[in-house]
């Protein structure tokens, strides 16, 4: 889809579709929708009288002019009420307008935008263009049947006025569309099943983003994972007949600036292993690399974005199943850190692989560490879908990613790690076991992970419930939803500002 600016105002402009906002019932019309509605011979402040428009969330209505404005149809969009606007609406109001004109069939809409209040024209070009974008995503690569019903929206037209306007709004669609692309490769790679996005797709597609974006890139295979002694990635590994990866790829290497290592769980599926899941729902386990598929997306719009960080990515990747080789309970491994482990259960594969991974993270000596991980079902009991399981040894760090998560609304809860918990990992026979009680589940995951990121500056976002979710959100469709990317994109992005 193309996103291109005009200079034009509203009223004058010939389109097929015109898209308005406005608040619930608004004192007075202001901006475009009052210029609109002037030119319209206030037919909009008639409709709205009449009760056919009441400006309520989400409320889209759509008219047809007759030849009484350069727009052939009008599209009124409803943004709620005017003292409960925030970032968050618009993106969903974008969406649900973005939904309304795709389904409706329609190609192409125009749409002005003005400042408003403390929203720059900049920010809320952004926030559109990735409400919108987000809002209309659609997974179709495996579908062949019908293909011509599935409908698109071909090209959306920003209008600006002034010069100054429309550089304002350059920049915001050029972040907006950054940061959306990036969403819709991890979308595309959670949503894509194991067949197809194995660890071996996973590392061509980091090859590709490195060449792309001049980035080093390292993939170990198990052999060289295992010569280095990383003996908790490498159990996971050995239960499957597809090779793993252990896949590093770096931006703004050696060029002095503040290092920042992004850890992301890439199990590609999760079956659980000789402590085989029931297979009811066992196919979500799909998504379990959703971590993964964040740092790859995140690396690839902080390069887009030119941000001033060296960016390690480290992604172990791997399957989990049960075979002849796979790993079983009562195995003790010895982790990259030294620390041995007895596995209780091969279902907590993710801390295994991760504990490696942010033990490798050290020898860059970075800021913070920042993973991300579908790791316990017990985050989602704790939390539901919408909620990203937030964890820190570092308090500002933790209000960087509070703060960022206010401005993106990907919501996160911060849950203890505490040291009693770590009373449930002992171990007779080794330094730790790899699972507790089922009680506290998630913290308990955490309280793994913690032992091994020494005592840098950390965060554990347990993404499990959010990475794909059953029951859409106002821009957020079914299925893989990219969690945890615009979150740290934006904590990256204000990092030098707090
Ligand atoms: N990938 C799962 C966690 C998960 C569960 C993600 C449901 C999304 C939805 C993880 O590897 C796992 O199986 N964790 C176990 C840990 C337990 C054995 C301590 C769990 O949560 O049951
Ligand atoms: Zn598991
Ligand atoms: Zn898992």
């Amino acid at each position: 889809m193309d996103i291109r600016i005009e200079q034009g105002r509203a009223e004058k402009y010939p389109c097929e579709l015109l898209l308005l906002f406005s608040f619930e019932l608004p004192e007075r019309l202001e901006g475009p929708f009052q210029d609109v509605n002037l030119e319209w011979k206030g037919f909009i402040s008639t409709l709205m009288k009449q009760g056919d428009f009441k400006g309520e969330l989400f409320e889209c209505r759509l008219f047809y002019t007759q030849g009484t404005l350069p727009a052939k149809r009008v599209l009124l969009t409803g943004l709620g009420k005017r003292e409960e606007f925030d970032l968050e609406k618009w993106r969903g109001a974008s969406s649900k307008a973005g939904q309304f004109i795709r389904n409706s069939g329609f190609k192409q809409f125009a749409f002005p935008i003005k400042e408003f209040d403390s929203f720059s024209e900049e920010e809320l070009t952004e926030s559109f263009v990735i409400g919108l974008l987000l809002g209309i995503y659609q997974f179709n690569e495996f579908k062949t049947l019908e293909r011509d019903k599935i409908k698109e929206i071909e090209e959306v037209i920003i209008l600006g006025e002034t010069a100054e306007e429309m550089k304002l709004l350059k920049d915001g669609i050029r972040t907006g569309k950054i940061i959306s692309e990036s969403v819709y490769m991890a979308r595309d790679l959670i949503n894509g099943p194991s067949n197809q996005i194995t660890p071996t797709v996973l590392a061509g597609k980091a090859q590709e983003i490195a060449k792309d974006h001049g980035m080093e890139i390292q993939v170990f295979e198990i052999s060289q994972a295992e010569a280095m002694g990383m003996g908790a990635f490498v159990a996971v590994a050995k239960g499957s007949q597809e090779p793993g990866k252990f896949i590093i790829l770096e931006y703004n290497k050696g060029k002095g600036l503040d290092t920042i290592a992004l850890v992301g769980k890439g199990i590609t599926f999760d079956s659980g292993g000789i402590s085989i899941k029931p297979s009811e729902n066992m196919d979500r386990m799909k998504d379990d690399m959703s971590g993964a598929a964040a740092v790859l997306a995140t690396m690839q719009a902080a390069s887009k974005l030119q941000l001033p960080f060296h960016l390690v990515g480290i992604m172990p990747t791997t399957e989990n199943l049960p075979s002849g080789k796979a790993y079983k309970p009562g195995d003790i491994l010895k982790t990259l850190s030294g620390q041995s482990v007895e596995v209780i259960s091969t279902d907590a594969e993710g801390r295994l692989i991760l504990s490696d991974a942010l033990t490798y993270s050290l020898r860059y000596q970075p800021k913070a560490i920042i993973d991300l991980a579908t790791l316990t079902g017990a985050c989602v009991i704790a939390l539901g879908d919408y909620v990203i399981g937030l964890f820190s040894n570092d308090e500002p760090l933790l209000k960087r990613i509070e703060e960022a998560s206010g401005k993106t609304g990907e919501k996160v809860w911060r849950l203890p790690l505490w040291d009693e918990y770590f009373e449930y990992l002992k171990s007779d026979v080794a330094d730790f076991r790899n699972v507790g009680t089922r009680a506290a589940g998630a913290i308990i995951g955490a309280i793994f992970l913690s032992k091994f990121v020494e005592k840098v500056p950390w965060v554990h976002l347990d993404i499990a419930g959010p990475a794909s979710i059953e029951k859409e959100r106002p821009y957020i469709p079914r299925g893989g939803t990219g969690v945890g990317i615009r979150l740290v994109l934006q904590l990256l992005r204000d990092w030098k500002r707090n």
